[in-house]
């Protein structure tokens, strides 16, 4: 079974449900930059403190903090992983495909969740997360369609796309997945 694999796609699309789903049921790796920024800003460090104002805006992190964080785990693990919202941007993707290279490790696949904008929108006004409100949802919509979106081709071009509808249970979206990865 695949088991090194990137979970892209818009906010909301359900990639850290998934994702978190996933790693509990095959001993995997979840890997969320936006979870463990989360915890940088809970903790007060000096990491998070920088990365507040600008998760608060809905925007992107420097791409040198998010790299070292990732690149830490990634280092003190040898098993599989699932990345959930990074790379973001094609600067990280281009900084993942050389940290995997010194690994000797591989992208399996790369899962694209797709789901509309309008269902999007519903389900993280109702989670409620500090950055989930209209107009910061708004605006991480626009950051994902200019810097995120570009990695849809980078992966298509690199054989590693797999797109899945994210609408529907949670179950349902989980078997979809599973049926990618045998
Ligand atoms: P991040 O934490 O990655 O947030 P995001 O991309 O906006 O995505 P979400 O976590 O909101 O959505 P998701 O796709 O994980 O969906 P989820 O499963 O939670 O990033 C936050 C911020 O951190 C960024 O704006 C940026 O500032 C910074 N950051 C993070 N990574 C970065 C990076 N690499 N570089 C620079 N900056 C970075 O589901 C959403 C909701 O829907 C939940 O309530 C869930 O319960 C519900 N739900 C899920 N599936 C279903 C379903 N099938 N049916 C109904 N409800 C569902
Ligand atoms: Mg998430």
């Amino acid at each position: 079974m695949k088991q090194r694999l990137l979970f892209l796609g818009p906010p909301g699309a359900g990639k850290g449900t998934q994702a978190q789903r996933l790693a509990e049921s095959q001993g995997l790796l979840h890997l969320s930059t936006g979870d463990l920024l989360r915890a940088e800003v809970a903790a007060g460090s000096a990491l998070g403190k920088e990365a507040e104002a600008v998760m608060a805006r809905g925007e992107l992190v420097s791409d040198a903090l998010v790299l070292a964080i990732v690149r830490s785990r990634l280092d003190a693990h040898s098993g599989g992983w699932l990345l959930d919202g990074f790379p973001r941007n094609v600067t990280q993707a281009d900084a993942l495909a050389q940290l995997l290279e010194q690994l000797s490790q591989q992208i399996e696949l790369v899962v694209l969740m797709e789901l509309d904008d309008a269902v999007l929108v519903q389900r993280l006004l109702s989670r409620g997360r500090a950055d989930d409100n209209e107009e910061v949802i708004s605006h991480r919509l626009e950051v994902y369609r200019q810097q995120t979106e570009p990695l849809i081709a980078y992966y298509r071009e690199r054989n590693l796309l797999a797109p899945v509808e994210a609408a529907g249970t949670v179950e349902q979206i989980g078997a979809r997945i599973a049926a990618l990865l045998a």
